[in-house]
């Protein structure tokens, strides 16, 4: 993996982050190395965690998630994208449900409610593709994964930022990393 991890405060990141917060920014070159990182993040996902996936069209928001569900159950699980059925719901034998989310096609944010999200909250992990398009009800206790292109590097370049919002990823976050020193 083409690693460049610290905490710090992340002035290019999209999304305001402090000082406080603790984030990770990681540069990944090809979808393999996504779902590596992907496979070093699912064991810290817990039941009613919300992980918000920023990031234009072709970022990697389904290419991430696929690579954090088959963490989870096996290598050769099938993970289309949600684009269509908006939820896609995974039962892992030794983890919480995932719940994978698109919801770039909803028009309103109580639509969510119909999805089933209150369940979601409850019981399972949350990946949610699109996350603005629930407005106020974005939890705000979750972890966001903020993902750019990096073409300066490569076409094949991601730069991900995990940035914990919250104090409960905070700590994860911390550990994971130091996990991987
Ligand atoms: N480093 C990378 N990480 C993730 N996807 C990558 C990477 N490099 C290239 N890709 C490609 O980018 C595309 C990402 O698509 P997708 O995950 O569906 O995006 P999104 O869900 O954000 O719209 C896929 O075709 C994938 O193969
Ligand atoms: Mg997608």
């Amino acid at each position: 993996m083409t690693e460049n991890t610290h905490i710090f405060a992340a002035s290019s990141c999209p999304h305001a982050v402090t000082a406080q917060d603790v984030a990770i920014t990681i540069c990944l070159n090809g979808e393999a190395e996504t779902a590596a990182l992907a496979a070093r993040l699912a064991p810290y996902m817990r039941g009613g965690d919300v992980l918000a996936l920023w990031g234009t069209l072709g970022a990697g928001k389904s290419a991430l998630s696929r690579g954090l569900i088959r963490a989870l159950t096996s290598a050769d699980e099938e993970v289309p994208s949600p684009t269509f059925t908006l939820v896609q719901i995974y039962e892992p034998d030794a983890a919480a449900p995932v719940w994978h989310f698109d919801l770039y096609r909803i028009e309103d944010p109580d639509e969510i409610w119909e999805l089933g999200f209150e369940d979601a909250l409850h019981m399972a992990t949350s990946l949610i593709e699109w996350p603005a398009r629930m407005g106020s009800y974005l939890p705000k206790q979750r972890l966001d994964v903020v993902i750019e292109f990096a073409p300066e590097i490569a076409e094949t370049a991601r730069r991900i930022t995990l940035v914990a919002r919250g104090s409960a990823w905070a700590q994860r976050l911390q550990k994971m990393e130091l996990a991987s020193e």
